[in-house]
């Protein structure tokens, strides 16, 4: 049905406008009385081998939806009808933003892929807790922050602080973002000491509220062993909660798209099959060099129930879904749920 129906027709539209389209009628349709029950029993699989327990919660089913397709937290209880087991939102800024200038979204499709300079474009962090309070779903949420574009690496860690104070009633876990390649200098916050400086601050943050919430680092494909040893060494001293691996990549690895068309394209984060292999390999990395002590969510390019569960093999305790997610609609979610009850 998506296949056939509904991508040949989302792919008519630019990638942007299709998304704001998607993500509309999702809402109008929700709101017609059966719907919600209908999707739900379309695509959600309720299986007790499908629940996992991670950083003290408990997720229905391992599959979730990564940070960018939901930053202004409009669509929890669309997409938990969808079948995720956990939406992420953001990445949320303090300001609101409207990110770069159009267009910034790119659909690569012979090589399944998409680039996206998107630059956080959002409505700011307290208009998504408005929309949290309002959510009916119970399915756990996870707050993606960042800096506002204008903010200087120098003063970084307020951004995030302020984001962290404002979610923490209404979010399960948070993902410190410091790995998208479209707002200038934010890598460098992944850099040892900026890094490390940044996850204290917010772990103090964190244990001096009356209930600790888990804390991830989302990381790049991009980083060389030296960097990726460096960050293990980190998390563990500071003693955070996990690592989201991995966001976009900055290669340009897409052997069937016209390097023409590429250079075209400019700059912006890749994702998609393209970036499947990297990030395996940065999951195996970590979880092999920490002797698997530290919980990761696989992320990058899963686009089929056998792609999750190399994620998973490689070390991964859950996925998350987002290039493969559009390509592919809510009957992934389901075929990697099914696949993975244990019979
Ligand atoms: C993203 N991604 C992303 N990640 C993040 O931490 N914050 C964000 O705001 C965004 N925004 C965003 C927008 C768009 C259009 C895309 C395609 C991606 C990265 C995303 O969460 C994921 O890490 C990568 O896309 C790799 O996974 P897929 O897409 O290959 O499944």
């Amino acid at each position: 049905m998506y296949k056939y129906f509904i991508r040949p027709i989302l792919f008519l539209l630019p990638a942007e406008t299709a998304h704001h389209f998607s993500v509309g009628m999702s809402k109008f349709l929700f709101k017609i009385p059966g719907i919600p029950a209908l999707f739900k029993a379309l695509f959600q699989v309720m299986h007790p081998s499908l629940e996992r327990e991670l950083f003290g919660l408990k997720f229905k089913n391992p599959v979730g939806i990564a940070a960018g397709f939901d930053k202004d937290a409009k669509m929890i209880d669309e997409l938990d009808a969808m079948g995720f087991g956990f939406v992420e939102i953001g990445t949320l800024t303090p300001a609101g933003q409207d990110g770069n200038d159009k267009p910034r979204l790119f659909r690569l499709k012979n090589d399944q892929a998409i680039i996206n300079r998107m630059g956080f474009n959002n409505d700011g962090v307290r208009k998504a807790v408005e929309r949290l309070k309002k959510r009916k779903s119970d399915v756990l949420v996870g707050g993606n922050i960042g800096k506002n574009k204008i903010t200087p690496n120098e003063t970084a860690i307020r951004d995030y602080l302020e984001c962290y104070d404002h979610l923490y009633e209404h979010v399960d876990y948070f993902t410190i973002n410091v790995s998208s390649p479209n707002t200038p200098n934010l890598r460098e916050l992944q850099e040892k000491e900026p890094l490390k400086k940044l996850l204290l601050t917010i772990s103090e943050h964190n244990k001096k509220q009356s209930k600790t919430k888990p804390i991830l680092l989302k990381i790049a494909p991009d980083l060389t062993k030296e960097h990726l040893d460096d960050i293990v060494d980190i998390v563990e001293e500071v003693g955070i909660d996990g690592i989201i691996a991995t966001n976009t990549t900055v290669s340009r690895e897409c052997p069937s798209t016209d390097w023409k068309r590429i250079n075209k394209i400019g700059a912006g984060g890749l994702s998609g099959k393209p970036v499947a292999q990297k990030s395996t390999e940065v999951i195996k990395y970590i979880y092999q060099k920490s002797d698997g002590k530290i919980p990761i969510i696989g992320v990058g390019g899963i686009f089929s129930a056998k792609d999750a569960q190399e994620k998973i093999a490689a070390g991964a305790t859950l996925v998350q879904v987002y290039t493969g997610f559009v390509y592919k609609g809510p009957g992934l979610v389901k075929s990697i749920n099914k696949s993975l009850i244990s019979k």
